[in-house]
């Protein structure tokens, strides 16, 4: 079979050319082909927040948003949800295939190898008021790292890269519960290496001032699926970011700190926080009718419904609203998880939302269950940085690696003034 392409006529000048189609895509430089003289630039293709452009050619994640499939390196993120770990979870994204045992052991000793900070970066946090946004002081403390490490300036070096993953992978949860214990007062708990990833994390999080927690295994397993659910979710905003920052040759630890800056939105990572402040505004499963009204009536929208790639329910929320009964079971229901699932079952059932295709997304139901670890609702962030922090590694390494990659610079469409004069002031 030949080359698969379209014949495209452009209709200024009557010339037909043949497009390339690789992938289920054409490359955009393959339309300046299409000139109406000689001196012409020729034609763009124009997408304002990339609805449909590729930036890359990946194997990480895949996503059909039709029909609401996830899957990391081609594992269904149900199956992963119910029989991996996030630390084994990590290596499949990170090197493409799940460990086999001797590879895990390997893994899991080297990311604890890489749990305690270094002490350079703790001044960043501290020199925060506590009251500071905690996904601001993690921002700060990702590009503090790079300080911490020059050699991760040698980006050109696939050992180098590899070792600054790691240090991410393993940094991120001391970090994020450093962060969270001084924004209670609290001093840091130094990590336990010989604790499994989520279990160590949970530990630093929550320990008393003696370094003791005990929580039940069901915690720790939820904790650990909501790990998983949130590590990687292929070009998302925050991972966008980080590719756009390391095209440049900026280090591992630069790039993840504008991931983080992309992911505090409230439109992205942010939402889970804002999902909390709508139900709390809402406060009343009879107050839900009147909300969802005046979401249709353009004042506001629903946090954590729709999503841009999915057109159907998110596999995550599904997953996670299964999951919220278990840990409520540990712990205690929380109330507002009856409005959530009034506020859905009104807006599942309105035209207004069945044709926009809005579903819950991830951020949908995962607050309930951190509000559940008694995590108050600006840490949420942090807790979806965590787990990401291993995809965005991943994609990073990925990037760097790619030949077809450069210094990623869009153009633009330019319909401001030409060729004016300057006008001394007096004048103006
Ligand atoms: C994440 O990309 C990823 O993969 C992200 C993520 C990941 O794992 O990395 O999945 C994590 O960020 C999940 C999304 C979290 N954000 C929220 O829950 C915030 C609320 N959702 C919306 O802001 C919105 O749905 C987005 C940002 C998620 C997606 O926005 P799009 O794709 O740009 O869609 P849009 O704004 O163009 O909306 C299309 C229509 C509009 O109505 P019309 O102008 O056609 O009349 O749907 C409406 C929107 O007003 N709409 C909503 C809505 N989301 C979209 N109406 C009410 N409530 C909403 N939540």
């Amino acid at each position: 079979m030949s080359q698969p392409s379209l014949t495209v006529t452009d209709n200024r000048t009557g010339k037909s050319l043949e497009v390339p189609v690789q992938d289920g895509a054409v490359r955009a430089i393959d339309l300046r082909q299409f000139k109406t003289s000689p001196d012409d630039f020729g034609l763009l293709s124009y997408d304002p927040a990339y609805l449909n452009t590729a930036s890359c050619r990946s194997t990480i994640t895949f996503i059909d948003g039709d029909k609401g499939i996830l899957e990391y390196r081609g594992f269904p993120i149900d199956q992963l949800a119910e029989r991996s770990t996030m630390a084994e979870c990590a290596y499949l994204t990170v090197h493409g295939e799940l460990p086999t045992s001797a590879q895990l052991t390997s893994w899991e000793r080297e990311i604890a190898s890489n749990y305690n900070l270094p002490a350079g970066v703790l001044p960043t946090i501290y020199a925060f008021d506590r009251a500071s946004h905690p996904c601001v002081m993690m921002i700060s403390c990702l590009a503090a790292l790079s300080g911490q490490y020059p050699d991760a300036r040698r980006v050109l070096d696939p050992a180098a890269r590899n070792l600054q993953a790691m240090r991410l992978i393993g940094h991120v949860p001391t970090l994020a519960a450093t962060i969270y214990r001084h924004t209670q007062g609290h001093p840091p708990i130094s990590p336990d290496a010989s604790l499994p990833y989520t279990a160590n994390f949970l530990r630093m999080m929550f320990a008393g001032p003696d370094g003791k927690y005990q929580p039940s295994k069901a915690l720790v397993r939820a904790m650990d699926v909501l790990l998983i659910l949130h590590l990687d979710h292929e070009q998302n905003c925050s991972t966008s970011t980080m590719r756009g920052v390391a095209s440049s040759h900026s280090d591992l630890f630069c790039a993840a700190s504008a991931a983080m800056a992309a992911l505090y939105g409230p439109l992205h990572g942010g939402a889970n926080e804002e999902v909390l402040h709508m139900l709390k505004q809402i406060g009343h499963q009879d107050k839900v009718a009147d909300f969802v009204k005046s979401v249709k009536e353009g004042h506001g929208k629903i946090m954590g419904f729709g999503h841009r790639v999915y057109k159907n329910y998110d596999p995550r929320a599904r997953v996670i609203k299964q999951m919220a009964d278990a840990v409520f079971a540990e712990v205690g229901k929380n109330p507002l998880i009856d409005l959530a699932l009034e506020l859905e079952r009104i807006a599942l059932s309105d035209e207004y939302f069945i044709s926009r295709k809005l579903y819950p997304n991830v951020d949908f139901y995962s607050g309930l269950v951190y509000e559940a670890f008694k995590l108050p609702e600006p840490m949420f962030t942090v807790m979806f940085a965590v787990a990401r922090a291993s995809g965005w590694a991943a994609h990073y390494l990925e990037i760097m690696q790619d030949a077809e990659q450069k210094i990623a610079r869009p153009r633009q469409l330019y319909l401001g003034a030409r060729g004016r004069n300057y006008v001394p002031i007096g004048k103006r």
